[in-house]
């Protein structure tokens, strides 16, 4: 339907473009005026077109630079998600895709044991986020330790942690794998508080959050967890580890095949072989 060699734009054209900073119409332009000219379409569809094209392009942009800035650590999405593999029941995770409860501002607990699918659910969730227009930030515990740390020193923690509640979900990752700093537990509960019934945090722990006065001084513990849990969804993960049982069956890796297969000599570096 579109030909495939429109002619180039007009070199003012283009240019125009260039300088009004419309480097979506300008990309697509050639081909759609192509197209118009062949199947004579209304100089308003002309404009819709172009236009469209331009919004399609900001919005691509906008998600890849709200991608970015989020810090996710793997970059894994639902698209790599198997429902069935997770202990939480199909509702609830078809419920939590739904991200209402971003747009209500509650939160998300998720905790249970070592793999079974809390950061990927956390990362996943953090991902449609994005794509649905929102601002993202990941923080792992000790991540928030060292920028408490770093801006204690000038006094602007009040303000960073303010610049961090401004994102519509903000996810601490891992809680209770390490030993909690000071730091950190001053981290979560200025954030937490920070974050409270104005943004959503979600969290995913080894611990319940009952237990996390075990991991900080009991009275920041109580003060963090009273307000997380106040809004909060709670999601107990449970059974088997998914890398523990991708592990056994072979999964977590591809197989090794020797380089240099094909004299079926094993790979050994040129170096080696000059030396041997
Ligand atoms: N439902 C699922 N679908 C697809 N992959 C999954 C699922 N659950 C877990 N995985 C995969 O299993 C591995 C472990 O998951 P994940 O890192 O989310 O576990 P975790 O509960 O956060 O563990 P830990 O407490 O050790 O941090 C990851 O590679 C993840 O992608
Ligand atoms: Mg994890």
């Amino acid at each position: 339907m579109i030909p495939s060699s429109a002619p180039p734009l007009p070199e003012d054209v283009d240019s125009l473009l260039r300088t009004l900073r419309l480097p979506h119409i300008r990309r697509a332009a050639p081909e759609v005026l192509a197209t118009a000219k062949a199947q004579r379409w209304d100089p308003a569809e002309v404009l819709r077109a172009l236009l469209t094209e331009e919004r399609r392009g900001r919005d691509r942009s906008s998600t890849a630079i709200r991608r970015t800035a989020a810090g996710f650590p793997t970059g894994k999405t639902f698209a790599a998600w198997r429902e069935a593999d997770s202990s939480i029941p199909a509702p609830t995770q078809a419920a939590l895709r739904t991200l209402e409860w971003v747009h209500r501002r509650e939160n998300l607990v998720v905790c249970g044991p070592s793999g079974t699918g809390k950061t990927m659910l956390l990362e996943a969730l953090g991902a449609a986020v994005v794509e649905a227009g929102m601002r993202v930030a990941w923080f792992t515990l000790e991540g928030l330790g060292a920028i408490v740390r770093r801006h204690r020193v000038d006094d602007t923690i009040t303000k960073v942690v303010g610049r961090i509640v401004r994102s519509d979900l903000i996810v601490v990752d891992d809680i209770g794998l390490l030993p909690v700093s000071g730091d950190a537990a001053e981290g979560l509960f200025r954030l937490v508080d920070a974050a409270y019934e104005r943004r959503s945090v979600a969290i995913s722990s080894n611990l319940h959050p009952a237990g996390f006065d075990e991991l900080m001084p009991k009275t920041l513990a109580t003060a963090t967890v009273d307000r997380l849990l106040h809004h909060a969804h709670l999601c107990v993960t449970g059974g088997d580890s998914v890398r523990l049982a991708q592990a056994s069956a072979g999964l977590g890796v591809v197989p090794l095949t020797p380089t240099g297969a094909d004299d079926g000599r094993p790979a050994v570096p040129s170096s080696a072989r000059r030396r041997g």
